[in-house]
């Protein structure tokens, strides 16, 4: 057994403040999205000035709530199983507090530029290229943390979450790279590198990836990591979760043209998309299983662990949303479900049930461990989230569904003589009561928000980090 170890076994720091910022910007993201989603009841809510419209606070919502709340999530729960699964340290402390400092910049320069108007117009890819830039640099630099923290790991083997991770850090700098080639005229004005039908088909094959890397495979090295650590069990299957990872990484890449049915993209590749989407759904659903599987013999766990009760969740949530996926792919239901609330009440089955879920429960794992306490200070207030975060989310996405048949009905409606049944207006006032539930989701989901946040302020102020550290380092130390 070795002593000589260095003062803090593991870089702590850099973890507690992403995870401190994921409550932050979680709060302020999906309190933009409460109120864009208020836009859509009261539309006076526009106040009549450019930089409060709905068309530039939607991309600042979506900014905030996948790279903001998601990113930072991401970044805390990397960093923290990446040094815990390899037994050592992050290889570099000013690297990693690079990306802290660089990706909140990012942020920052998204919350300026997007309400002024200045974007790409390419969604979410909207940031012009100064702030691109400047975002390609931190990701590539979060590579390096990444995999050099990989190469001096203690431990033979490399942890599947790592695996997850891994191949989400790749291939967003990839997808993000590509996708922004473009052609600065001024500072704050480029023109894609890309024209016509080819541009959006590199716009789609790094929208979709985004929520195939970005929103899918981060989030499951954060299951592979929380759910058997929180519910105190192995996971079910190590080798179905290599197959999971090898056949998701392979298939999520082809789908991108699901997104551009009927449009000038080539039919060929419209019916490639959507056949590699209809067969995601078998990868898809083996990694659900496997999560929920892991709970095998620990089931009784949930009358007791809200912590649990969110992990747990947001895998059905993750089910739910890549079962409707594939079948929206399908170009027949497409042709109903493209350009109304069925696509919103799918993307948010996803982000909110999945996404959000998945990291309020780990970062609830986290806190009372980066901060030196035994447990959050309430889970009676973890228990009153999880039933908002529930209920918000299925008043979301059920409103939306309504709405999303609704209004596809309705559009297609003809009459004999061949006119259209209803007027576009029409649908938009048979979609109101939607709108008002679909605010009211919205805003239990953000509310349970504020518990959460309140909840870590107290459990951080009674903290002692040191402590943590320490008891981090004895457990080191003794597996020596
Ligand atoms: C309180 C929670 C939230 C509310 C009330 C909310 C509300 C909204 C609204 C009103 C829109 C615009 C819909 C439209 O154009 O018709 C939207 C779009 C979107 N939101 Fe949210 N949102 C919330 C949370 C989230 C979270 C946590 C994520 C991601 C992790 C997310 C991701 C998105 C995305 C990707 C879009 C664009 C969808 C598309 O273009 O098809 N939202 N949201
Ligand atoms: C097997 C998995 C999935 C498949 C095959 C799939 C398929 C689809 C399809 C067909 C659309 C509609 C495209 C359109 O009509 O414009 C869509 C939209 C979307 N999905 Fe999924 N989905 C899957 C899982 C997910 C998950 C887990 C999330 C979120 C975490 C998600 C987020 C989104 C977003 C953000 C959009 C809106 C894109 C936009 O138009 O802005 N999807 N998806």
């Amino acid at each position: 057994m070795s002593t000589a170890i260095s003062p803090t076994a593991y870089n702590y720091k850099v973890v507690r403040q992403f995870a401190i910022m994921t409550v932050v910007w979680g709060i302020l993201g999906m309190g933009l999205g409460v109120f864009i989603a208020s836009q859509l009841v009261w539309p006076e809510l526009n106040f009549g000035l450019p930089w409060t419209s709905f068309g530039r606070l939607r991309p600042l919502h979506t900014n905030l709530v996948i790279f903001a709340f998601g990113g930072c999530a991401l970044f805390a729960t990397s960093y923290y199983v990446v040094q815990r699964t390899c037994q050592t340290r992050l290889i570099s402390d000013s690297l990693a507090a690079f990306t802290f400092w660089g990706w909140q910049a990012v942020i920052v320069g998204a919350i300026v530029t997007l309400p002024l108007g200045y974007t790409t117009t390419k969604e979410y890819a909207e940031l012009e290229w100064p702030l691109a830039i400047l975002l390609a640099i931190v990701w590539v630099t979060y590579g390096l943390v990444f995999f050099g923290t990989i190469t001096k790991r203690k431990t033979k083997h490399i942890y599947v979450g790592n695996w997850f991770y891994g191949a989400f850090i790749v291939v967003t700098a990839m997808l993000h790279i590509v996708n922004h080639a473009s052609l600065p005229v001024s500072f704050f004005k480029s023109y894609s590198a890309y024209a016509g039908a080819t541009d959006a088909m590199i716009q789609w094959w790094y929208g979709h990836n985004a929520v195939g890397f970005f929103l899918t495979t981060g989030f499951l090295g954060m299951m592979y990591y929380f759910v058997p650590k929180q519910a105190e069990r192995p996971i079910y299957s190590y080798r179905l979760s290599i197959v999971h990872f090898w056949a998701l990484i392979t298939l999520y890449i082809w789908a991108g043209p699901h997104h551009l049915h009927y449009t000038a993209l080539p039919d060929w590749a419209q019916s490639l998309g959507m056949a590699m989407s209809i067969i995601l759904l078998a990868p898809s659903w083996g990694g659900m299983i496997n999560g929920m599987m892991t709970l095998s013999g620990a089931w009784h766990k949930l009358r007791t662990d809200p912590i649990l009760r969110f992990l747990v969740v947001s895998l059905a949530f993750y089910g739910m949303s890549t079962f409707e996926g594939p079948m929206m792919a399908i170009k027949t239901v497409n042709s109903l479900s493209h350009y109304t609330d069925w696509t919103i009440g799918h993307v948010h089955a996803g982000a909110l049930g999945w996404v959000a879920m998945i990291s309020i429960g780990a970062i609830y794992h986290m806190i009372p461990k980066l901060f030196g306490r035994a447990q959050m200070h309430s889970i009676a207030l973890i228990n009153a989230h999880f039933w908002l975060a529930t209920i918000g989310t299925v008043l979301y996405i059920a409103s939306m569904w309504v709405n999303g048949i609704t209004q596809g009905l309705m559009w297609r409606a003809i009459n004999d003589d061949g006119t259209l049944t209803y007027s576009f207006v029409e649908a938009l006032q048979a979609s109101h009561p939607g709108f008002i539930v679909r605010a009211l989701g919205g805003a239990f989901f953000a509310s349970g928000m504020l518990f959460m946040a309140y909840n870590v302020w107290r459990t951080v102020r009674a903290s002692n980090p040191a402590e943590a550290e320490a008891a981090e380092q004895i457990a080191v130390v003794g597996a020596h």
